[in-house]
């Protein structure tokens, strides 16, 4: 079976493009179907479209006169996926709040990646929270989207040991080279159904 995956989007796309990547190597079972930014000037939209994948910029003004905005503009998310045949959301880069409007459509079939080790350093900027804190060991992580933000449950990780004299940047530059092969392997999981969550555990089951 093959995963109709949505892959929402804020900027530059490498993760959108380590999945299209892995699609194309046979690596991961699944088919981007759209992807959808919420900034017109995403990176990633560009990218995709070179691939001939369906893009949309969804723009949050549109539902400025929403009573409420944010579940106005997720209805409107969701409606765009549902219409695409997607199953599953992969938010690669969203820099955006979901809300439980959206949530509630694709329940534990919505999963973030995140450059940290959560719980540690959730919300923006984590590398530089991890950095600024002192930690020694930082990465990456795949979790399922709940209502708190980035607290779902933890699919997997990848550790990235803090260098001496690690800038933002070249941690950054570090955990994004483990973003971009653990995202397409926690979503093979799922494309081959292999995720069960216990509670605050996801146990990856075998093939
Ligand atoms: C990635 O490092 C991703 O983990 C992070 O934004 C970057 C997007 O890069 N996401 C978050 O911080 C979400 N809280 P990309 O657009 O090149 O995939």
């Amino acid at each position: 079976m093959t995963l109709a995956l949505g892959v929402l989007i804020s900027g530059r796309g490498s993760n959108l493009v380590a999945i299209l990547d892995a699609i194309q190597q046979g690596t991961l079972n699944a088919a981007v179907k759209v992807v959808v930014s919420n900034k017109a000037t995403a990176g990633g939209l560009e990218l995709a479209k070179q691939r001939g994948i369906q893009t949309v910029f969804l723009d949050p003004k549109a539902f400025a006169k929403e009573i409420n905005q944010r579940e106005a503009y997720d209805l409107a998310v969701g409606k765009l996926l549902q219409e695409h045949g997607v199953e599953c959301v992969a938010l690669a880069g969203y820099m955006r709040i979901v809300t439980p409007a959206l949530i509630r459509l694709f329940l534990s079939k919505m999963v973030n990646i995140h450059p940290s080790l959560l719980p540690a350093f959730p919300g923006l900027d984590a590398q530089r929270q991890a950095l600024e804190h002192g930690t020694k060991v930082s990465g990456c992580s795949v979790h399922f989207v709940t209502e708190g933000v980035d607290e779902g449950q933890i699919i997997c990780q990848k550790a990235v040991v803090i260098q001496e004299g690690d800038t933002v940047e070249s941690l950054s530059a570090r955990i994004l080279e483990q973003e971009h092969q653990l995202y397409p392997q926690a979503l093979q999981f799922m494309a081959q159904g292999r995720l069960k969550v216990e509670g605050r555990t996801v146990r990856i089951l075998q093939s």
